[in-house]
């Protein structure tokens, strides 16, 4: 139990204060001045998550609300259910499949650019070129439009997600602007954020309204079996308005809301994930020499178009990419309020109406659910290793809310991973013990990551 100002007030103090008082007040702890209650135990993330009660999302989301308004991330109640039960489908497989050659693409020209202009450095800064190849891919897969920040609008868009993120960033450690007055009063970004806001609902706006002129119906996967079986490539957007036309479930408010949440999910979880991965490959050779034989032994041919079906047979990398996530969740923290009165499995009662912060990042270092849980160590995700993990320590989390997108997010990891890793050799600049993480409303360090790329001959 403790107050706000045990807690510092730079974004670095206040993610290592709150890492200690994870451990040192395990399994429960408050802090009084933001009514704020930090659940540890996965046990009772699961009484949380697992019941429909607990549906609504916690006060940070508030941030997101003037961009996001109430899409899928951040509604509740039968809002919610409508739209999880359109978006399902979206996240098919047989859509998901489309998309590799976009990633193909887009990863393709990640590699040039980092030929070309990066690997001379003696470092790379990967947030900022990943940050570019993560918008340009969730662009293209989420409204069909591609994004060349060459002309002036892309750009823009571009600023406005950035401007967007600091402001974000700089209202969660600074609790009295959460309230639109007091971000009125006391944050100097008030009206630079509602200009961001209006960039970013003018672009997609100006994007449905191109797309509902030219659309043709695009028919929706039910299940497993119906499997779409068309020519044209379609985007998210593409559905989305199918089902405004053909099922009249979702008008054009609802699909923005739902466009403009993929664009924010979409890119920076990404971003973060690839970031704080691409280090840790870069710090652990054998790992990486293990995933360069693997594509060895699969592709053969390192140059050729990977296909969806080669990616599912990447397991090594595939439990690298879920180890990484794990020791470095982008999404490290979420929040609820309580629908009604809790009784904790550690024996606290919490009353209905309480806000909980379920601290993922503090779980996953939790060395009774990962042994040595400071090591990277790809093999804990083996089939035989998972049988005992615990559901709700993962970083999509579990139950109805988990994280949708995220078939999603490994394809593409998978496939930028692969196409980093035929060209380059990581080599460290940044340690797991040189970075500092901060509080921010996703995974970020205080300065950029760094990693050097030596090209492989
Ligand atoms: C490494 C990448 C990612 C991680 C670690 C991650 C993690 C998570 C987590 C932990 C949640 C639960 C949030 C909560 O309960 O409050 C979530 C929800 C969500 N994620 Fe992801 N995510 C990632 C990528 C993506 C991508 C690529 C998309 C979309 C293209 C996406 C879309 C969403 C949406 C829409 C929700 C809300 C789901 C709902 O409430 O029904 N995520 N994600």
């Amino acid at each position: 139990m403790g107050n706000i100002a045990g807690f510092g007030t730079t974004a670095e103090a206040v993610f290592q204060n709150v890492i200690k008082a994870a451990k040192e007040f395990y399994p429960i702890f408050s802090v009084y001045a933001i009514h704020i209650t930090t659940v540890l135990s996965p046990d009772d993330c699961e009484l949380i998550l697992s019941n429909p009660i607990h549906n609504e999302k916690g006060f940070v989301y508030k941030l997101i609300h003037k961009w996001l308004r109430f899409g899928l991330l951040t509604s509740f109640g039968t809002k919610w259910q409508t739209r999880r039960k359109i978006l399902t489908p979206v996240f098919h497989f047989s859509i998901l499949r489309q998309f590799v050659s976009v990633f193909n693409e887009q990863a393709e020209q990640l590699v040039e650019t980092l030929k070309n202009e990066e690997c001379n450095k003696s470092y790379v800064k990967v947030n900022s070129v990943l940050t570019q190849f993560t918008l340009k891919t969730i662009s293209e897969t989420a409204m069909g439009t591609k994004l060349e920040f060459k002309n002036k609008k892309d750009q823009g868009y571009k600023k406005a997600v950035h401007d967007i993120g600091k402001i974000l960033a700089y209202r969660v450690i600074h609790p009295w602007c959460l309230e639109e007055i007091g971000n009125l009063l006391f944050n100097s970004s008030f009206f630079k954020e509602r200009m961001a806001v209006k960039i970013l609902h003018d672009s997609t706006s100006a994007v449905i309204e191109e797309k509902e002129k030219i659309f043709v119906y695009a028919e929706l996967p039910k299940d497993e079996h119906d499997v779409y079986k068309g020519k044209r490539r379609l985007a998210m957007l593409d559905l989305l308005l199918s089902a405004k036309k053909n099922e009249g479930i979702i008008d054009n408010e609802g699909i923005r809301e739902e466009v403009d949440t993929f664009m924010f999910e979409g890119h920076d979880t990404i971003t973060t994930a690839l970031s704080f991965m691409l280090m840790l490959l870069a710090n652990n050779k054998d790992v990486q020499e293990r995933i360069y034989s693997e594509l060895v032994e699969i592709f053969g041919d390192l140059n050729k178009k990977l296909t969806y079906n080669e990616l599912q047979n990447l397991k090594y990398l595939e439990r690298c990419t879920e180890e990484s996530l794990r020791l470095y969740p982008s999404v490290f923290f979420i929040t609820r309020n309580l629908g009604e009165d809790l009784q904790t499995t550690s024996g606290y009662l919490l009353p209905k109406g309480t806000q909980v912060a379920l601290h993922i990042y503090s779980m996953h270092r939790n060395p009774d659910l990962y042994p040595d849980s400071e090591k990277f160590d790809p093999d804990r995700f083996l089939p035989e290793n998972c049988q005992h993990r615990h559901p709700y320590a993962y970083p999509f989390s579990a139950g109805s809310r988990n994280c949708i997108g995220q078939k999603f997010a490994i394809l593409e990891m998978k496939v930028v991973l692969c196409a980093i890793l035929t060209k380059f050799i990581l080599e460290p600049v940044d340690t797991p013990q040189s970075i500092v993480p901060v509080v921010d409303i996703i995974l970020r360090t205080k300065d950029e990551i760094k990693v050097k790329f030596v090209p492989r001959d």
